[in-house]
């Protein structure tokens, strides 16, 4: 995505052809530039999705007897002409005119002058909030699949199973199991599918034929074009619908940013337990140092962990935006184009690169056992098991912590202990068999039995749905038009 801001020393215009009729002077070069410099290199996203809902747009217009077949014909043809170099990225965004749907009704102009009547009934307002729309959609399946890709890898990951230490306030707790800690971050991003699942339906409203803000008294046939475009219906009020621009890319931003702290947090770990020598960093996923010949770095964990906070801004930034703006379209909301395009790139990126790493982590399991066994992680095991012989829990808790006490003194682990001693100390009778049960740290089975990773999300079929949908909106628009082009 072209981000940088195109030289534009000084855009010296007539006054503006699009808009001019009112003005007498020229438009400032710099203040142009401000306007459009940054706004078309964004715009370059939205091209496709602009000669779609042209297309639809003016399929509708002859439908209704607004303009004549034959116009609509030429129309549709010079569009699909446009549509053709834009595929072939040939179609380049001039700034002087200002924005995507203006790039794009020019070169329909100068094909046909027919390509005046083509913005007959709308504003770049619904236009935009439409190009944003449908864009989102995509971005959302594309963002869906990147993060089913990634609950596949620790699915995939999940296979390697063996013990697995777990931590509250990063001091170790209990043991557990990797499948165990594998299944918790996929829950975590099947709630992340299931936001972007919801978030799609409203986003999947078509605000074309909202106009500028009020709509128009033209005759448009707006479920016509909700229908050509795989809308599941048109917005319900026009001010809404171009005012709305921003609550939706804020929304999706919000549930970005949740997906990656989701991401950040098994970053972390890896980092955290790469530090410990438990994982093994792949060779593919690390870095070296220019000056320590030694070093082997978790760097792209880290970025991905850099990268969530940069998500955050990019939801503050889009959400800012819509406060203190007065109902109707206000120029703000184009500023919460960045956010999105930088927001949906980073997200893709970020759980492809993890979905790549995770199935090549190597865990060293003799570590493993020693990190739970010197942070006497089955010291609640023990302090249960005097409870299941009949001591309150509370006492047992007690007794239990006194053993580690005594153990950290003695430098020595729960599991070197012996039934007799345990049983010494808390009055209760405790066989060799019971201890070794509750002190062992690697019965693997025991914290994972409960746990399984099923092997499709049930968000993979909705996105299938989703994605099958679009594809026949595309067939049913492509037959539309071919009806008129002769
Ligand atoms: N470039 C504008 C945007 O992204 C398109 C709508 C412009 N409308 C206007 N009245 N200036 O929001």
């Amino acid at each position: 995505m072209p981000l940088e801001i195109i030289a534009m020393e000084q855009v010296k215009m007539m006054a503006n052809k699009l808009w001019g009729g009112r003005f007498d002077k020229a438009a400032d070069g710099e203040m142009y530039s401000f306007l459009s410099s940054e706004n078309v290199a964004l715009d370059t996203a939205l091209i496709a999705y602009d000669i779609e809902g042209s297309l639809a747009h003016v399929c509708m217009l002859a439908k209704q007897g607004i303009i004549a077949k034959k116009e609509a014909g030429e129309i549709l043809s010079a569009l699909a002409a446009v549509q053709k170099k834009a595929g072939e990225g040939k179609f380049s965004l001039d700034p002087a005119l200002e924005d995507v749907h203006t790039n794009v009704e020019a070169a329909v102009t100068a094909i046909t002058a027919n390509g005046k009547k083509m913005h007959t009934a709308r504003s770049r307002n619904d236009q935009v909030s439409l190009d944003t729309r449908m864009y989102m959609r995509v971005a959302i399946n594309e963002v869906s699949a990147a993060l089913l890709e990634l609950q596949a890898s620790l699915l995939e990951l999940s296979k390697k199973d063996c013990v697995f230490p777990t931590y509250t306030h990063t001091q170790v707790a209990q043991p557990a199991s990797l499948l165990f800690w594998c299944h918790a971050h996929h829950c975590e991003i099947e709630r992340d599918l299931e936001r972007l699942s919801q978030l799609y339906a409203r986003v999947n409203e078509c605000p074309l034929g909202s106009g500028a803000v009020a709509g128009t008294t033209w005759n448009i046939d707006r479920n016509y074009t909700a229908k050509l475009l795989g809308f599941s219906a048109p917005t319900a009020n026009p001010m809404d619908s171009v005012g709305s621009r921003g609550e939706l890319e804020a929304e999706l931003l919000s549930h970005l940013y949740l997906a990656m702290a989701h991401a950040s947090k098994i970053a972390t770990d890896v980092i955290l337990l790469a530090n410990k020598r438990l994982i093994v960093l792949p060779d593919e996923y690390s870095t070296g140092s220019s000056m320590m010949p030694q070093k082997k770095n978790p760097d792209p964990f880290e970025l991905v962990r850099g990268k969530a906070s940069r998500m955050l801004g990019l939801y503050v930034h889009a959400a800012g935006l819509l406060k203190s703006v007065p109902s109707g379209y206000n120029l703000d909301s184009q500023e919460s184009k960045y956010a999105l395009l930088q927001g949906v790139k980073t997200a893709e990126q970020s759980f492809s690169i993890l979905a790549h790493a995770l199935p090549l982590l190597k865990f060293d399991k003799e570590e493993i056992v020693l990190e739970l066994e010197k942070g006497y992680a089955c010291a609640t095991e023990l302090a249960d098991l005097l409870a299941k012989k009949g001591v309150p829990f509370r006492s047992a808790h007690s007794v239990a912590g006194g053993i580690v006490k005594e153990c950290i003194a003695k430098k020595k682990f729960l599991s070197a202990l012996s039934a007799s001693e345990v049983s010494a100390v808390a009055g209760v009778k405790i066989t060799d068999a019971e201890l070794k049960e509750a002190v062992s740290v690697d019965k693997v089975a025991r914290f994972s039995a409960a746990y399984k990773i099923p092997a499709a999300s049930a968000h993979a079929k909705a996105l299938e749905a989703r994605v099958k949908a679009l594809d026949a909106a595309h067939a049913l628009l492509e037959k539309e038009v071919k009806a008129l082009v002769k």
